[in-house]
């Protein structure tokens, strides 16, 4: 079956400059270092990896928070109206129409809504910067039911919440301006265990009733198991591996994907090797003088002592990424791509 596209992002890279004390650039930080990924409509799209890896970035890439360095980004005609018009070539006005149809959910429900404001202005802000004002008060009602919030939190503020209603919160702001796509970023990190769970079926609830969209970013699997049809694993600025989300799990290919896989008991399987990550993630940065390059890709002492305290821990092999070739994405099979020779 033909897969419908909503958002296709082509080569996407973000690299932001690193200066030393006198201004002068010694560096960059290849946040976004060549991201493709097509986005299907109606399904939800995982994208998972460990904190840096640019996830964040992606997204405010994608909503032309930050502008990219270079790639491009194609909205099919559900945004507006026209086949095939590229991101980076709208208007201002188009550009205002694109994010109305974004709706953004993020980690910290706290940091997301401002402490002053009742909930009621907080919910219907979008309204108001939109001039959508009519009915303004049941408008609001409704968007508070559709989260399992009501009339009785119009004129209550953020801190007379528990943490999962303020998500609950943020969630029907998200959808007041009738999205096609929502995009979470770590959306249920910050709340306990048992919270998570009711905000993911709400969340899947809110995907079938409005035909949404979603861009999940996680680093947690277990939640993206349960969340994603597909998803892609980013490492360092790059997508190492993009699969439906049973073929990922039950068929990794990357080394990375592996580790990861690996490092979470429960997908853990017997006949699985195990596999350990060596120290922290290396940094995306690259010195543009090279000698400094070759430098920062030495394995550190604080590695090598890693290396010992593994030792006859029946671990089968190590992956220090940094120091391994990068390959081009490759097909694996139908629609399984991944960074492998
Ligand atoms: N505005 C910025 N200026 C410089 N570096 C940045 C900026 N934003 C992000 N970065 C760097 O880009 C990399 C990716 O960051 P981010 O997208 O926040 O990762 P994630 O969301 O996966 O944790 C990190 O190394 C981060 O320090
Ligand atoms: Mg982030």
């Amino acid at each position: 079956m033909m897969r419908e596209y909503i958002i296709q992002i082509k080569d996407l890279r973000k690299h932001f400059p690193v200066k030393n004390v006198w201004g002068t650039d010694i560096a960059l930080v290849k946040a976004l270092d060549g991201v493709d990924l097509n986005i299907e409509e109606g399904k939800t799209f995982g994208i998972v990896g460990e904190s840096g890896c640019g996830k964040t970035t992606l997204m405010r890439t994608l909503l032309r928070l930050v502008e990219p360095t270079s790639g491009s980004v194609l909205l099919s005609d559900q945004f507006l109206g026209l086949k095939g018009r590229n991101l980076e070539n709208l208007t201002n006005e188009e550009l205002r129409l694109f994010r109305r149809q974004i709706g953004v959910v993020f980690q910290d429900p706290m940091g997301a809504l401002n402490p002053r404001m009742l909930i009621k202005d907080i919910v219907g802000e979008p309204l108001v910067i939109h001039g959508k004002t009519e009915n303004f008060r049941s408008k609001v009602i409704e968007l508070l039911n559709n989260v399992g919030l009501g009339e009785e939190h119009l004129y209550r503020y953020p801190h007379e919440f528990s943490g999962g209603q303020r998500q609950r919160i943020v969630i029907a702001r998200a959808l007041a301006l009738d999205p096609k796509v929502l995009v979470l970023d770590e959306p249920t990190s910050a709340l306990d265990v048992s919270v998570q769970a009711q905000i993911l079926n709400l969340l899947n609830d809110l995907q079938v009733k409005f035909n949404l969209t979603y861009v999940f970013i996680s680093h947690d699997l277990s939640v993206i198991e349960y969340m994603c049809d597909r998803l892609a694993v980013m490492y360092l600025g790059k997508v190492v591996e993009e699969a439906d989300t049973e073929e990922l799990f039950f068929n990794p290919q990357h080394p990375y994907t592996k580790a990861l896989l690996s490092a979470t008991p429960q997908f853990f399987a017997p006949d699985k090797k195990r596999i350990m990550i060596l120290g922290d993630v290396p940094s995306p940065i690259t010195y543009l003088d090279e000698s400094k390059a070759k430098l920062a890709t030495e394995i550190t002492v604080q590695e090598r002592l890693e290396i010992k305290a593994l030792e006859g821990k029946e671990i089968d092999y190590i992956v220090r990424s940094s120091l391994n070739e990068v390959f081009p994405l490759k097909k694996v099979s139908n629609e399984h791509y991944a960074r492998v020779k």
